[in-house]
């Protein structure tokens, strides 16, 4: 009994001691600096920390910060580190002890800040708008000026732009949604979509995964990744699930900022390093229904503990891109919110780069809700500007607008003349889209390393799909085995179903076009050719002769909006888009089909293709096996790999896997029970 009490009073003395933490942060001239981001961070993993400004007079003092609990649960460990952080300064970290007064910290001036001076020395305020604005590549000029960035969407992919955009001292960046690979790029390694990332829990191979898509993108002169997407994900009628690593904080946290080294190197300093953007800030995982660009009814713990973590790991990886979301937050679209864009990010969180908008997503803060009510169009009327000031005035640096540049030139012009928005607004913005291509390396070397630039071996080369599929491999998560698994390599097997011979079903939406297709992607191998390559002689032509048949059947590919659920009942139900229209089919004839084979004597293993889990237990039921390979990508070789045990199935559900449509959404630590909790997977 005496032993426990005292335990108890030194926990709770030196949880007291710690929240003494105080200390007064000034720059080299004595002067104090108003409102640094101080942070303790809680490591090993940044999934929670303790933050708090300096006030006016530069000091700070965790005993009167506003703490959540994950912020005071932070404080209480042992061994982390204090960063303290200023836009303009350079870093300093300091170790953590307890009850400390930390006196006055000096922040030094960042000597890029120099650099950025003696940029924007020459540049008006017409040249610094255009540095604003990113046009639909290829495009350069924004306005009669150079623009700061173009972009092409989904499917879109223009070879030798960076001829034009790449010669001048500030090179125009080009941008592109390489989220699972340069996948627009013919020739490519297609890696698992990020869900099948989060099936493997391993950081390590997604840092691999972000250096070798960063190798593909110089190869293809591509300086700008609008991924990787730190979502958190919390309802599988959402159509960009598989876009996020996975339903928990962790995940994203932990994979985000390994793909964020990986493309740009520990410190940002590797030779390969490219502008990486985290998207979409903030809440776009959590909209009420899982309606793509809807509303998130959210509270700051769920902003500060669920959603925030990602952003800042990633960040402090060095990340200097992050983009808006399309959706709003408690009624307000994310294009327009200063206190989160502002406030949350670049002063709590100290972030120095830049807020890109997303796609006409200025634009579509005027008319926010259902995407399909989304009709992007010419900027040109005075709700347009209105939206562009509140956009410019919340924080949005860079303008996304492929459909609408010049008229985003012209209103900013106007704007900037009547005051609406200040000189000092969009000389910060400037600063931020500078810096960041500075520190890319983008200034010093304008035309990239030039031992990864345009070179072509690099595209979908051996040592890039042994990569993808390693990744193949540890993502096949096994949720159910009646003895079928694994496959013998001297039995027969008969490889069957939608899936089972179609690349382009299998690599999913953003690769080739936006939404995805049927066509084979060159270069990539199908499952079924897999089978030939890893058990030659197994595989037989009909399901008679074959002991095993594997069924492979799952989603037809979506992107964004199109992928979205927004029916009462989806049981038993599967995606299966025509005609660019968003329609299901219902499991009902595979089940039939799989019974019929196993009255017939064979044993059958479904392996499903999905960009979620799936309500669908009375099919998961009727097999002998069930894996889920979720977007497998180019190497379908891997899913071979798993089913003859070659490589022991490792993967873990990075969801929760629901029994019934009823149960959406469903997450860890909500209570409800699913038919598979998250993190499970057998061996064998
Ligand atoms: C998507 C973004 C993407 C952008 C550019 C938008 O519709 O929401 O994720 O980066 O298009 O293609
Ligand atoms: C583009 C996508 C973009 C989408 C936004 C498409 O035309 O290809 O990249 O995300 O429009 O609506």
């Amino acid at each position: 009994m005496k032993l426990s009490a005292i335990g108890f009073f030194a926990v709770t003395s030196l949880a007291l001691a710690h929240a003494g933490i105080r200390g007064n942060v000034i720059d080299e001239s004595g002067a104090p600096i108003k409102n640094a981001t101080v942070t303790v961070r809680a490591l090993p993993r940044l999934v929670a920390s303790a933050r708090t400004l300096s006030d006016d007079k530069g000091a700070f003092d965790f005993d009167k910060a506003k703490l959540n609990a994950a912020g005071k649960k932070a404080l209480k460990k042992r061994g982390q580190s204090l960063i303290v952080r200023k836009t303009g300064f350079l870093p300093e970290t300091l170790s953590v002890a307890p009850n400390k007064n930390y006196g006055n910290i000096t922040l030094k001036r960042d000597p890029i800040e120099n650099r950025i001076d003696e940029l924007m020395a020459s540049m008006t305020i017409d040249d610094m708008i255009a540095q604003m604005t990113q046009a639909k590549a290829p495009a350069t000029t924004c306005g009669g000026k150079l623009c700061g960035s173009a972009l092409e969407g989904g499917g879109a992919y223009t070879a030798d732009f960076y001829t034009k955009a790449w010669s001048h001292k500030i090179p125009v960046t080009y941008g592109k949604d390489n989220v699972h690979g340069v996948a627009d790029v013919t020739g490519t390694t297609v890696f698992p979509h990020n869900i099948g990332l989060g099936a493997t829990r391993d950081s390590a191979l997604v840092r691999k995964i972000g250096q070798a898509v960063a190798e593909e993108m110089w190869a293809a002169h591509i300086d700008l990744n609008f991924a990787p997407a730190i979502t958190v994900p919390q309802d599988e009628r959402w159509g960009r699930v598989y876009e996020g690593f996975g339903e928990t904080t962790e995940l994203a946290v932990d994979l985000g900022a390994a793909f964020v080294r990986g493309q740009q190197g520990d410190k940002n300093d590797a030779d390969w390093r490219v502008i990486t953007t985290l998207k979409h800030f903030i809440g776009d995982g959590a909209t009420d229904k899982g309606y793509d660009r809807g509303n998130a009814t959210l509270t700051d713990k769920d902003i500060y503990e669920k959603y925030l973590p990602p952003y800042e790991a990633a960040i402090e990886q060095g990340s200097m891109s992050v983009m808006a979301s399309f959706n709003q937050v408690n009624g307000i679209h994310q294009h327009v919110d200063s206190a989160r864009l502002t406030g949350i990010l670049k002063t709590e969180l100290g972030f120095d780069g830049y807020v890109i908008a997303d796609w006409e997503g200025i634009e579509s803060s005027t008319t926010p809700g259902a995407a399909g009510d989304y009709s992007p169009g010419l900027v040109t009327g005075i709700s347009s500007k209105d939206a562009i000031k509140n956009a410019i005035n919340a924080g949005i640096d860079l303008a996304m607008v492929p459909q609408s540049a010049e008229a985003f030139v012209r209103n900013m012009k106007e704007l900037a003349a009547s005051g609406d928005i200040s000189e000092e607004r969009i000389k910060d913005a400037t600063r931020r889209i500078l810096r960041a291509k500075i520190r890319a390396g983008r200034i010093d070397n304008p035309n990239g390393p030039a031992a990864y630039v345009g070179i072509a071996k690099n595209i979908g080369c051996a040592e890039h799909r042994q990569i993808a599929r390693e990744a193949v491999q540890k993502s096949l998560v096994v949720l159910k085995n009646k003895k079928a698994l694994p496959l013998s390599t001297n039995g027969k097997v008969f490889v069957t179903g939608s899936h089972a011979n179609n690349t382009g079903l299998q690599c999913g939406a953003w690769t080739k076009s936006w939404q995805g297709g049927t066509s084979d992607i060159p270069g990539a191998t199908s499952i079924q050719a897999g089978f030939d390559e890893v058990a030659k002689g197994t595989r037989v032509a009909t399901a008679e002769e074959a002991g095993t048949i594997v069924y492979v059947i799952g989603e037809t590919p979506y992107a964004e909006w199109f992928g979205d659920y927004r029916g009462e009942d989806f049981n038993n139900k599967i995606i299966n888009k025509t005609d660019g229209k968003v329609a299901f089919r219902t499991t009902d004839s595979d089940i039939e089909q799989i019974k019929a084979w196993k009255a017939a004597g064979h044993k059958v293993v479904v392996v499903l293709i999905t960009g979620r889990p799936l309500p669908i237990t009375p099919l998961i039921d009727a097999t002998d096996a069930f894996v889920v390979a979720w977007l497998p990508g180019s190497e379908g070789a891997g899913v071979a790999d798993v089913l003859f045990g070659k490589v022991k199935p490792s993967g873990k559900l990075p969801h929760t896997w629901p029994k019934d449509a009823k149960q959406i959404p469903i997450n860890v630590g909500d209570g409800k029970k699913g038919l598979f909790p998250y993190g499970y997977g057998l061996t064998y």
